[in-house]
């Protein structure tokens, strides 16, 4: 039978390329996922995470290997490695944003102690994508995702895929590819079978609930060969996978003997029932056409690069679709990691999913590692519904016929169920994909010369803009958004529009502000909203949550000639009401006549005179409505005076596992909680407890709000951070390690 095995704990790091003679005591412990420098979250060099480091593990087998197999297999490693076990070398690996796995058996020793070394190039590899021209993200260094040791038998399952097909119809049928692969020196009959279930949620964790089993197949495999089988049955009337139910089925293969007496291997894969299709006049789902509505995320977080544990990769999601509003995102410019596409499954969020690259096309070998990317990323990740998409040319490339082809084919061949696309920055170039993917900087969207056409980028540098700017060029900002947004929407030739992007980002010298970022976000890089990130909540449906954003910092003399005028509120409400202290200003509607298109357009609120004798500056008070109820409010104090320092962590309670991690907040606020644009008060943070503050402290702050993240250590146990700052009440929160 299989066993995996976590393989992330007790690893040696040394920030140098040393040999067998460096002794243990020059590296460090440390758990992946691990990055291989720690960096402030800006206003570093580019060039401090590009070296070339060792891991070393020293490790026992966990378990008995009475004949299996052993593999040990990699999420990732930025960028390329060379391993070896017990001093003979393994294996190699160029490119970092998809798995891969060598094969350690025959040079384990089974009863005693071991020595696996990864050398580590963290270089910017011209040989392999993205690199060989400048690139506007930073790939960071470490073997920054999970690692796990794998047994299995000599015959076994090597890749499952799963799909459904007529899935409209009451007869849905399940398709499942299974590859079983025969590593023995001999010929072997096997059983290949799967169980299908429903999964429901039971006490928080997904569970089988209905469960059918289908009909068997029998493979007959050579010494040394390989055997891909389709499994089928059918599933009546399906719980269909869909934004606002993404339901989810398991499908578990198992391989057996002849006569099913023994069991020698399982799999678990989820999938779901959902059909996605780009057609000319829109996008459809399960038959309904939806308009999409997104943004791009990049990978990296402040600090820490990509390496990233589960928790923060699922939040990244959860932020994406419940504080964002989107119901797509873009993977720019590469796979991303399995926690955030899991999540993405389960809470239905759409993702166009894209192999790594920007705009360099470099020679026939770097070609050919981008068609492995191509294998890796839609081999790996053919079975989440969440996926809608495959990018498979190099984001923003000049055509390449030959190129373009072959990796088209090689999608189609591994996934006939989904469409490519190909991201580009001009209308007129080859089309060799099923979807036109277009990266629109016409501050505007540009009537399509192809369809299906989806808008795959727009904003970003044609207006950076940081959450410390002046409140009009804030508010310009989330208004282009929604300009955007709207045209795109009102356009059924054009499927959709995907920001750029999400966060802000760590970038080359060559991009960004100079201090290494690309303030392009609707919310920086600790994931806190600016007004644009207000704008794309207030898309949300009002039955998921009423949402209520006046955009502004509620200041006399910010905005150039003074005052608030107009007030835009960005909200799903269908009225709202605006008081200046007690006095009520009135009741408004949002503005259908520049947004006709937007499910909920802002409210452009006209009319202020704040200045010279006009209305008396006194606290804003907007009242939500939805249905003539009164649902939310939200207040914004005057007087602009820092009144409390606040200290929020994202989560109560992280896993004692070295690894796990949560976001810690800090904001100082005016009375209502708003947080005050222009404070830069130094914030200090002391910790107490098994756990470890990642990040800069102290902290200057920037925009009045920013982040530091908490890391757990091994030990359970309370831990307490506590914030402090000039004239202000100190701050705590306390987080259970267990
Ligand atoms: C695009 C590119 C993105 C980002 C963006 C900034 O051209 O695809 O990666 O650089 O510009 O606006």
């Amino acid at each position: 039978m299989r066993t995996l095995a976590p393989f992330n704990d007790d690893w040696l790091f040394c920030p140098g390329d040393v040999d067998a003679r460096t002794p243990d005591s020059s590296f460090q412990v440390v758990t992946l996922p691990h990055t291989n420098i720690v960096l402030p979250h800006h206003n570093f060099d580019n060039a401090e995470y590009q070296f070339i480091s060792t891991y070393r593990k020293r490790f026992r087998l966990p378990e008995a290997r009475d004949g299996r197999r052993v593999y040990v297999d990699f999420d990732g490693a930025m960028i390329a490695c060379e391993v070896f076990l017990n001093g003979q070398k393994v294996g190699e690996n160029e490119g970092g944003y998809t798995p891969f796995s060598f094969d350690l058996t025959d040079h384990l020793n089974e009863n005693g102690d071991n020595l696996l070394v990864v050398r580590l190039d963290s270089t910017e590899r011209p040989d392999i994508p993205p690199y060989g021209g400048v690139v506007d993200y930073l790939t960071f260094g470490g073997i920054y995702r999970d690692v796990r040791l794998r047994y299995v038998e000599p015959v076994h399952i090597d890749k499952v895929f799963a799909r459904a097909k007529d899935t409209l119809t009451e007869n849905a049928v399940v398709e499942i590819d299974v590859t079983v692969k025969n590593q023995s020196a001999g010929l072997q009959k096997v059983w290949v079978w799967a169980v299908v279930s429903e999964l429901v949620k039971f006490r928080g964790e997904l569970t089988p609930a209905t469960s059918r089993l289908f009909d068997g197949q029998v493979v007959e495999l050579e010494a040394g060969s390989e055997q891909t089988i389709t499994v089928s049955g059918l599933w009546e009337e399906p719980q269909l996978w869909t934004p606002e139910h993404p339901n989810l089925y398991e499908v578990e293969v198992r391989l057996t003997n002849q006569d099913s007496s023994q069991r020698m291997d399982t799999i678990f894969e989820k999938f779901g029932f959902r059909e996605a299709v780009f057609r000319d006049d829109g996008f459809y789902l399960n038959g309904e056409k939806i308009k999409l509505r997104g943004l791009n995320r990049h990978q990296t977080y402040p600090y820490i690069g990509a390496a990233a544990p589960a928790r923060l990769q699922r939040k990244d999601a959860d932020i994406i679709k419940y504080e964002l509003g989107c119901n797509i995102v873009r993977t720019s410019h590469y796979p991303q990691s399995p926690h955030f596409l899991d999540r993405c499954d389960e809470i239905g969020l759409l993702v166009f999913e894209e192999i790594p690259g920007w705009q360099h096309i470099g020679d026939q070998d770097w070609q050919g590692i981008s068609l492995r990317d191509v294998r890796a990323m839609i081999e790996r990740d053919r079975n989440h519904p969440s996926i809608v998409l495959w990018g498979v040319r190099i984001n923003e490339s000049m055509d390449n016929e030959a190129f373009y082809t072959a990796t088209n084919a090689l999608a189609h061949k591994l996934d006939p169920t989904r469409q490519t696309g190909g991201v580009r920055y001009f209308q007129s170039s080859q089309f060799l994909e099923d979807v036109f993917t277009f990266n629109d900087f016409s501050n505007s969207v540009q009537e399509p010369e192809h369809t299906p056409h989806l808008v795959t980028e727009f904003n970003g540098h044609m207006f950076p803009t940081k959450s410390w700017d002046q409140e009009e060029r804030q508010l310009e900002h989330a208004l282009r958004h929604a300009r955007i947004q709207d045209k795109a929407a009102g356009m059924d030739n054009v499927t959709g529009a995907i920001g750029w992007c999400a966060f802000d980002y760590n970038t080359h010298r060559e991009f960004g502000s100079g201090d290494r970022i690309c303030y392009h976000g609707v919310s920086d890089i600790f994931r806190l909203p600016k007004f644009a990130a207000y704008f794309y909540e207030s898309q949300l449906d009002p039955a998921v949550r009423p949402v209520l954003r006046p955009a502004t910092f509620w200041t006399m003399g910010d905005r150039s000639e003074g005052g608030v005028n107009p007030l835009v509120i960005f909200s799903n409400c269908d009225e709202v009401e605006v008081f200046f202290g007690d006095e009520r200003f009135g009741r408004f509607q949002p503005d259908r006549q520049e947004f006709p298109h937007l499910p909920h357009p802002p409210f452009q609120i006209w009319g202020l005179n704040l200045l010279w004798g006009g209305h008396k500056f006194d606290d804003l008070r907007v009242v939500g409505y939805v249905n003539g109820q009164a649902v939310i409010e939200q207040q914004i104090e005057a007087d602009g005076v820092p009144r409390a320092l606040v200290l929020e962590a994202d989560d109560a309670e992280l896993n004692a596992d070295g690894a796990d991690m949560t976001r810690l907040v800090f904001k100082i606020v005016d009375k209502y909680g708003n947080r005050l644009p222009y404070t830069n008060q130094v914030v200090s943070f002391e910790i107490e407890g098994p756990a470890e503050l990642i990040g800069e402290n102290p902290f200057a702050l920037m925009g009045g709000q920013a982040a530091l993240y908490v890391k757990a250590g091994r030990e359970p146990g309370a831990v307490t951070v506590r914030a402090t700052t000039p004239r202000l009440e100190a701050a705590s929160v306390t987080i259970n390690v267990k």
